[in-house]
């Protein structure tokens, strides 16, 4: 039997991902889905646009001096000081890789740009020879591509190839490609460009009309040889193609696909769950492989298929992917040393002892509410000391908060804000309501609530309750989080979360034009 190709997947969770309105992540937060897109063996980890802010040129540099079985690869604009900024931020990488853009449709370069063609393609051509210089690694993207006129993008191609790309990455950005017609255009192109055996072609596509995940392996039959992708499909607007349905569509169909991953499905679960919990982007339920239904069989006449012959209607295994992880692993008697060897086997690290000791304070408290603790709950408190380890601008010292039939909801708060302790006190249409006007009473933050969202940690009543607040404030958009097993606990600390994320410096973004 031939040998299959290798199809390079190329997660963009930290970057485009973290494009998704309000699902900004810190270094911490990042460096820990590193390390599980490590462990889930991803090729190539976009860590980051290393230009945009102090901050992320922070995390890229410890995720490329932290990881060493994936690439780590620096988005930059074909501005030579991005490009310099990204090589200096991936100095430490075992593999670096620089990834350069520019946007090439007419609408793009006219309206956004405001450039000529050519210009564009020298700008391009200067960009890649720059990266060269830098990193061995570079990879080219034509932003826009799936709009571009098709010569053009040919001599672009051929041209930055020429100048040393060895990954040519043609996004639809917005969405717009449909399956056939993009497959073919990939195809179309790998036969047209004259030098298109020296670089893997790569495609990068946007869910804003569903069609995401079918767009990429559509070019995959046509010849594309990376897939750009995140996990549980998070990114700019509607997403980016689901990594979790690229991977499991060509490992479950290979009579259809001719290449092979070198994926650890059985890290996709987890790596889902980490993500979800950073970011504060709840899974739908019935989500293609990750989402809590997707192998649990609700009609009698599925269930009992599934028991006489699995393959009646399961096309894969829950097990395959990462599913039946949810072990008890913690109670009430485990001690420091228990404690610290299941953070280390998540891939948590403290930067030092006090957030430890913090974490296992929490610990000991968690485990007094809740006996059984499970590998979410500590992902979940480690988020919250994290959180608190960032530049703090409230905190929730004590609540009180009451709610009888027939009376207003009350709530009394002890907040502290740059070590000065706050009482304040607020009635609400209802608890959570109360909660809010009495913190607002302190910060007066002008912001807009956009969503609300709570959802267990784990299964069982005693679970713990992750609250998500999106709050908006001048066209900038944050998620806060929190978990308790007080669900207004948790909303209190979710929107102190989201209130200390607006308080931190904003990033430039990299499709705002050059
Ligand atoms: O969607 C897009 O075109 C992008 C590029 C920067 C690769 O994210
Ligand atoms: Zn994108």
């Amino acid at each position: 039997m031939a040998s299959k190709d290798h199809l390079i997947i190329f997660d963009t969770t930290l970057r485009d991902g973290e494009q998704s309105p309000g699902a900004a992540m810190t270094r911490e937060e990042k460096l820990r889905v590193a390390k599980a897109l490590e462990k889930l063996r991803v090729d190539v980890i976009e860590a980051g646009f290393a230009t945009s802010s102090p901050g992320d040129f922070a995390a890229v540099k410890s995720i490329a001096e932290a990881v060493r079985d994936s690439r780590v690869c620096s988005l930059a604009r074909t501005l030579p000081a991005d490009i310099e900024r990204a090589a200096e931020a991936l100095q430490g990488a075992a593999a670096p890789r620089i990834h350069t853009f520019i946007a090439t449709s007419p609408i793009h370069m006219e309206y956004k740009l405001q450039m000529t063609p050519e210009q564009v393609l020298e700008q391009a051509v200067g960009a890649v020879r720059i990266a060269r210089n830098l990193v061995e690694d570079v990879e080219f993207s034509l932003e826009d591509g799936s709009r571009t006129e098709f010569e053009f993008m040919c001599r672009v191609i051929e041209a930055v190839i020429a100048a040393g790309a060895r990954t040519i990455n043609i996004p639809d950005t917005v969405g717009y490609g449909e399956p056939g017609q993009y497959g073919a255009m990939i195809g179309r192109v790998i036969r047209n460009v004259p030098n298109a055996d020296q670089a893997v072609f790569s495609v990068h596509c946007h869910n804003d009309l569903g069609l995401a995940v079918a767009n990429s392996l559509a070019a995959v039959l046509q010849g594309a040889r990376q897939v750009e992708c995140t996990v549980n499909g998070l990114g700019e607007r509607a997403g980016n193609a689901a990594l979790e349905e690229i991977v499991m569509a060509i490992r479950t169909r290979p009579d259809v696909f001719p290449v092979e991953t070198r994926i650890d499905t059985t890290q996709i679960v987890p790596t889902s769950r980490l993500v979800s919990t950073v970011t504060g982007f709840p899974v739908q339920p019935n989500k293609a492989v990750v989402g809590a239904n997707a192998f649990a069989h609700e009609s009698g006449i599925h269930q009992d298929g599934v028991l006489k012959y699995r393959e009646t209607y399961e096309i894969m295994r829950a097990q395959d992917v990462g599913w039946n992880t949810n072990r008890i692993v913690l109670g009430k008697l485990s001690g420091r040393a228990a404690f610290t060897a299941r953070l280390e086997a998540l891939g948590i690290g403290f930067d030092n002892r006090a957030d430890l000791n913090r974490a296992f304070a929490r610990f000991k408290e968690l485990a007094d509410k809740k006996r059984e603790i499970y590998d979410e709950d500590l992902q979940a408190l480690v988020s919250d000391i994290q959180f608190g380890a960032t530049d703090e601008h409230f905190r929730l010292i004590s609540m009180d908060v009451a709610s009888r039939t027939g009376r207003a909801p009350h709530a009394e708060l002890v907040l502290s804000t740059k070590g000065h302790e706050h009482e304040v006190a607020a009635d609400g249409d209802g608890p959570v309501d109360a909660v809010f006007k009495a913190i607002e009473k302190l910060a007066h933050s002008g912001a807009s609530l956009q969503l609300y969202s709570v959802n267990a940690i784990t299964t069982g009543s005693d679970s713990q309750g992750e609250v998500t607040v999106r709050l908006e404030k001048g066209g900038r958009i944050v998620n806060g989080q929190g978990a308790d097993t007080d669900i207004l606990a948790a909303s209190a600390k979710a929107y102190l979360n989201a209130l200390n994320l607006l308080e931190s410096p904003d990033r430039v973004h990299p499709q705002r034009g050059v």
